[in-house]
């Protein structure tokens, strides 16, 4: 066997799982030219074999050095001169049977090692079965189709790393549009807060924040009640000692509870409370606390100011002026005089902060898609959740893109955690239907995911949802994707639970030692590569793959959008400066509204 081209040299060290190689001398050649390829001996990151009776075990080769022993030397200038490789076992194949992670039997000391030729890889990666899609072709081999297992990329969850520029968007439709076109019957959420993949996939739902054919909307009353009363006055859950608390509380339950006949289908009212994903409006609530605050009685005492003892102005014609909630318009009362005589002043105060914070929320045109959601408005709306779920996951096309662009970014994150919730929940509640749930999984890909799953962030709405899916979504069918440059802002039980990594060019070290220690092979070498990976190269590792591997992704067309602007065109045109009317530009800042 040492005679053979492939003949590298033995081993001189085992450790748990790496082995010491020692090349020898007699090679006749750094480089070897086997079936017309050339092979390099002793690149970083390349495989290596040793054959023991019927079983070959397989390494990747993590370190190069001139000494022996020193396993961490990673100067790689003397590649020629070097003779000993330290290798980091990667799995065995056993006769015929198929190539498999993790080492049953180690090789001892003076085993032969040989190169790791293309029919070899062949022989490891195998043909594509009914269960995985190709996600690339190996680096080492145009030929050679890189095969990930659907079932474990999807439901053990998975995450694309990688600096900007590195090719994670379009690693990511290339990832999608394998999972499309061999599927008939996957789907997929993609959420896209940049609103750059439109363009990628001409055959997608795509929902967007204010548009006018498509729009996008995450209706208010899906948040529970602290989340409401959080974005609709500023309370926070410790606020519940105060009256106001209280009552918006007991206001909103009574709304929900008035309002059980739906159009999804009636609820039991008694199950009903202040967090049931029910729909009210939200304009009648204002009206309801400005009228109190405003309202003037025939009576001084608290307790007899009520709706019959008001004060209505009436208006020229005769007519009670008393406003209009949709048109966010208020009841006008006769005014009270300073002599503490009828008609007295409201002793219903407390919402007096309240009100005000809630008008200029619901003024807010950026907040509209939540707030004012077209369909889903209110109760007497046209649509209702079981329409919502159609769109985003039961429409004719396999992939929703939920194109975020619009959502101002202090609200992104809730924004985020809504459908992630009520996705999810859709799924939990549904289960054992036979047509969502566990009979038909879902993948859930977030895209920028460290600007909104932030480690730091405690109080993250997103994050607590999307940590639930890592933690427990595959029990009912929901998968995720995590797209990000920064991994180390990433929250660590994401990390900790992603099943499949894919890594692509990452230069910050503290992101590399991120990616290395949630990676799930902890295969050291290949994750060493990172820095030097070309655009569009990736480093694959986890439990979806056969083998851990550095993989090639193809450039796709149609592309996602970049968000960047075409800064050279746009400068090398003169611009004249008549044209330039910031007039509508002033507007825009000041309606909110583009
Ligand atoms: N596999 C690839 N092969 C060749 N070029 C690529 C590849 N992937 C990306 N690129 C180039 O790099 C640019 C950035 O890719 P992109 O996927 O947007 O990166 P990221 O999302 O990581 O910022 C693309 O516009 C494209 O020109
Ligand atoms: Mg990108």
């Amino acid at each position: 066997m040492d005679t053979e081209i492939t003949y590298l040299g033995k081993v001189i060290r085992v450790d748990s799982s790496t082995v010491e190689v020692e090349v020898s001398d007699d090679i006749p050649s750094a480089a070897p030219i086997i079936n017309g390829r050339l092979y390099k001996i002793g690149q970083i990151g390349t495989f290596v074999k040793m054959p023991m009776g019927n079983i070959t075990t397989y390494g990747i080769v993590s370190s190069v050095s001139n000494t022996p022993g020193k396993t961490d030397d990673t100067k790689l200038s003397q590649i020629v001169g070097s003779r000993f490789l330290s290798v980091q076992l990667v799995g065995e194949k056993i006769g015929d049977d198929d190539f498999e992670k993790g080492i049953g039997t180690y090789p001892t000391i003076n085993d032969e090692v040989h190169l790791v030729i293309e029919k070899d890889l062949f022989d490891i990666y195998g043909e594509k079965d009914a269960g995985s899609i190709e996600i690339g072709k190996h680096s080492s081999s145009d030929n050679l189709s890189v095969y990930v297992d659907i079932h474990k990329l999807i439901l053990r969850h998975c995450a694309i790393l990688g600096s900007t520029g590195s090719g994670k968007s379009n690693t990511t439709v290339s990832i999608l549009k394998a999972i499309l076109n061999d599927y008939d019957g996957s789907r997929v959420i993609l959420v896209d807060p940049h609103g750059e993949y439109a363009s990628a996939f001409p055959d997608a739902k795509v929902l967007k924040i204010n548009d006018t054919s498509d729009p996008l909307y995450i209706p208010f009353w899906l948040m529970n009640f602290d989340e409401l009363a959080f974005f609709l006055v500023g309370a926070k859950p410790t606020d519940d000692q105060k009256p106001e608390h209280r009552f918006l509380r007991e206001l909103i339950t009574n709304y929900k509870k008035e309002n059980f006949q739906l159009k999804s289908g009636d609820v039991n009212p008694v199950y009903i409370t202040a967090d049931s994903p029910i729909p009210f409006n939200v304009r009648k609530l204002w009206y309801e606390m400005n009228w109190w605050l405003n309202a003037t009685f025939s009576d001084s005492t608290k307790d007899k100011q009520t709706k019959d003892t008001a004060k209505i102005l009436n208006d020229d014609n005769g007519d009670p002026q008393i406003g209009n909630y949709d048109e966010l318009k208020p009841a006008v009362f006769e005014p009270y005089p300073m002599n503490n005589t009828a008609p007295f002043k409201s002793k219903h105060i407390e919402f007096y902060s309240y009100e005000k914070k809630l008008l200029s929320r619901l003024k807010d045109s950026r907040f509209d898609f939540m707030f004012n959601p077209g369909d889903y408005k209110d109760e007497s709306s046209l649509k209702d959740l079981h329409n919502l779920l159609n769109d985003w996951i039961g429409s004719e096309s396999k992939l929703a893109i939920l194109d975020l662009s619009g959502v101002p970014f202090e609200v992104l994150d809730i924004a985020i955690g809504l459908i992630t919730r009520f996705v999810y929940d859709s799924m939990f509640w549904g289960r054992n239907e036979s047509y969502t749930g566990k009979n038909r999984p879902i993948l859930l890909a977030y895209e920028e995911a460290h600007s909104y799953l932030n480690k730091n962030d405690n109080n993250s709405y997103s994050k607590s949802a999307v940590e639930r899916i890592f933690k427990e979504g595959r029990k009912f069918g929901v998968g995720a994707l995590v797209i990000s440059q920064r991994p180390s802002e990433i929250s660590e039980t994401i990390l900790a639970q992603i099943g499949t990594l894919i890594a692509l060019r990452l230069t910050n070290s503290g992101d590399q030692s991120i990616v290395k220690s949630s990676s799930p092979d902890n295969l050291n070498s290949l994750i060493d590569l990172l820095p030097s990976l070309r655009i569009g190269e990736a480093v694959i590792v986890g439990e979806s793959i056969k083998i851990p591997s550095r993989i090639r992704v193809k450039l796709n067309n149609p592309r996602p959008n970049s968000e960047d602007p075409d800064l050279v065109e746009c400068w090398s045109k003169a611009h004249e400066v008549s044209e330039e009317n910031y007039k509508p530009v002033v507007t825009k800042i000041r309606e909110q509204k583009l």
